[in-house]
């Protein structure tokens, strides 16, 4: 069945949605996303992807599409339009379509959002884990910022599963910055877990926030710095964070199991203390 879709201002079958082909989106990835969870009919997190989004199109100088409260609307208006209990909203916000030119005037932005379905909460790999490969981290130096320049991530996915694994870990400078498309997590043999700090080298995970704040209050140690391939060899556990994924075991890098090679008691915990939490306060 066709999934209704939302762009700019209308609710259309997704076979007769459309965007110019003079979109800056599409001639020069200039562009935002974001993608919100939703468990139960009810969305994981808005107000976090929200100020992300806010966040994004000021750091590229790009006009809001409509406020939060509309964007909201629309949010639910497709979650009920398209009878979605489980999987994500992605939204897109582009500066808009003019004539091809490096230089920009005065645009109108281009606002699309779709659902997709997926099974999150019981995903099957959770229970098995992810193999990953580690790459080097050669995208832009502004991956801070949701941009929809997702061409190298994808390639590094393509790589991992070429080679019969799940998703790369990018390293950059001896250190691992982040996952294709989620944030990396080991955990140390005192049980500690430690994840990248902040910084422009990363995006700032709505997941990683939310993990982050439910282990401190349950009095896990946290250490917010960047770590070595050397150390997620030695780690533990491991595992990855986001919106689509929630928190994933990583069993092995390289083809080298991390810790047993088999999920973690550590990580299992979180993941159930992830889906506990996170549907509290979703709205
Ligand atoms: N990806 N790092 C990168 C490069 C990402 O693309 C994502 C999200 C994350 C995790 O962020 P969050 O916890 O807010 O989802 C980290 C989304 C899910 C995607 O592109 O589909």
């Amino acid at each position: 069945m066709s999934r209704t879709v939302h762009v700019n201002g209308a609710y259309l079958a997704e076979e007769d949605a459309k965007v110019s082909i003079f979109d800056r989106g599409f001639l020069m990835a200039d562009g935002v996303y974001e993608v919100t969870t939703v468990l139960g009919g009810k969305l994981i997190d808005f107000a976090a992807h929200m100020v992300r989004l806010d966040r994004s199109l000021g750091e590229l100088n790009m006009p809001a599409p409509c406020d939060h409260a509309a964007l909201l609307d629309i949010h639910r208006e497709l979650v009920a339009r398209n009878d979605l209990t489980e999987g994500m909203i992605y939204m897109q916000v582009t500066r808009g379509a003019a004539d091809r030119d490096f230089a920009w005037g005065e645009m109108s932005p281009t606002l699309v959002l779709f659902t997709q379905a997926k099974t999150i909460a019981d995903s099957p790999m959770a229970k098995v884990g992810l193999k990953i490969i580690s790459a080097p981290d050669m995208r832009w130096g502004r991956r801070d910022i949701k941009t929809v320049q997702l061409l190298y991530p994808s390639m590094m996915k393509m790589e991992a599963k070429s080679r019969g694994a799940d998703d790369a870990w990018m390293v950059e400078d001896g250190f691992v910055t982040e996952g294709t498309s989620n944030n990396a997590w080991i955990i140390t043999a005192d049980g500690t877990l430690v994840t990248r700090n902040l910084g422009t080298e990363i995006l700032h995970g709505i997941t990683r926030a939310a993990v982050k704040r439910y282990a401190q209050s349950a009095q896990i140690k946290i250490e917010e710095r960047p770590f070595t391939l050397a150390e997620v060899a030695s780690a533990s556990e491991a595992f990855i964070t986001s919106a689509s994924a929630f928190v994933m075991p990583v069993v092995s890098m390289d083809g080298v199991p991390i810790g047993t090679g088999a999920v973690g008691p550590a990580t299992s915990r979180l993941r159930a203390l992830y889906l506990e939490e996170s549907v509290k306060t979703a709205i």
